[in-house]
């Protein structure tokens, strides 16, 4: 059986040997410095992980197909950071700020073209599948990113077209990443679709703890800052709860408008996140997040539970749905 020490072993061991070309190194140095810093790399992990619930021995056919996974992730990263004006990633300067926006550009593009390349090595048998998997899901992460940046400038969200926006942002690439682990571990279409539920549900789960954390989180361990998404009147899921609460309220009016408040100087940003921050705790949204992310989590373990997995290797798809849970980065 492949245990997670295992696992992990691969994991660090794959990027730490990731390398890019050294020439033209304007274009290769931001994917060195981004795999470099690295980040919890919870999708080329979850890919392992489902593999490994229908194999014995950790083979070479799913180390690249798991690599392009957090390439493909890394390189959305290098984009959403632009997008956000977001300074700070994994506790590092972004690429657009350490060097500029043509570059990080530019050498998001070609790590994009990286990820195909490395999801192009999966076994000839199920080669097609793979790729149709993560061409549909490469489109719907840049779906998701459109009604991210769509929001913003809209007074409000239902709950409903919120869910329907991260499910595409982020959790279709949690799922994809279980899927291609259990399609290329030779899982039946049944079970390869049940970790996709499995992946999608933790997905959002993880998306409404990112906004949780993006405005309650501690800077220094999160490594980004606190209080962005309050800044680029994002529609994230505590703003979504407390308008939908709120709504045709006095309070409701007063978080719009302090969602509009504008930003130039630290003293407005500090300003704008206390006053929403201010309305999310009126509402009880932060506790809100928690029981939603707990109730999310329970329901991607009841999909896996569908599988019949002897429990040893079900207790691994626990593990990993509650280390997302407690994330604090
Ligand atoms: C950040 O993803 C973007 C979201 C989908 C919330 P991660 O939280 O997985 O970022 P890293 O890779 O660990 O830095
Ligand atoms: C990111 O959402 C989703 C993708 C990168 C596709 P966020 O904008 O919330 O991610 P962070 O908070 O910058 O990591
Ligand atoms: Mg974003
Ligand atoms: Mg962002
Ligand atoms: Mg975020």
């Amino acid at each position: 059986m492949i245990t997670e020490i295992q696992i992990d072993a691969a994991i660090r061991k794959m990027f730490d040997e990731m390398s890019f070309k050294a020439e033209p190194a304007g274009l290769y140095d931001p994917l060195r410095y981004m795999i470099a810093i690295g980040g919890k790399r919870i999708r080329p992990r979850l890919c392992l992980l489902a593999y490994s619930l229908f194999k014995d021995e950790l083979g070479e056919e799913i180390l690249e197909p798991a690599s392009a996974l957090e390439v493909f992730h890394t390189f959305t990263l290098i984009h959403d950071d632009i997008m956000d004006k977001s300074a700070l990633r994994r506790g590092q300067a972004t690429v657009w700020t350490r060097w500029n926006d043509d570059t990080a550009i530019l050498s998001g593009d070609v790590m994009c073209i990286d990820s195909y390349r490395r999801m192009a090595a999966a076994p000839a048998p199920v080669l097609g599948k793979v790729l149709g998997l993560f061409n549909l899901t490469a489109a719907q992460v840049c779906e998701g990113q459109q009604y991210d940046m769509d929001f913003e400038d809209m007074d409000r969200v239902p709950m409903s077209e919120y869910m329907k926006m991260i499910g595409l942002k982020t959790a279709v690439l949690i799922a994809c990443s279980a899927k291609t682990g259990a399609i290329i571990g030779g899982a039946s279409a049944r079970d390869a679709g049940l970790l996709y539920d499995y992946g999608y549900k933790l997905g959002l789960a993880f998306q409404i703890a990112d906004d949780w954390l993006d405005a309650y989180g501690d800077e220094k361990v999160f490594g980004k800052p606190i209080g962005g998404d309050i800044v680029n009147n994002k529609k994230c899921w505590l703003t979504t709860y407390a308008q939908e609460k709120l709504e045709g309220t006095a309070e409701g009016e007063e978080l719009g408008r302090a969602m509009k408040m504008p930003v130039t100087t630290a003293e407005e940003r500090a300003r704008k996140i206390a006053a929403v921050r201010k309305i999310y705790e009126l509402t009880g949204a932060g506790d809100a997040a928690r029981e939603e992310i707990e109730r999310l989590t329970g329901e991607a373990l009841s999909a896996v539970a569908g599988i019949g997995l002897p429990k040893i290797r079900f207790e691994m798809l626990r593990r990993y749905a509650d280390s997302l849970v407690g994330r604090t980065r």
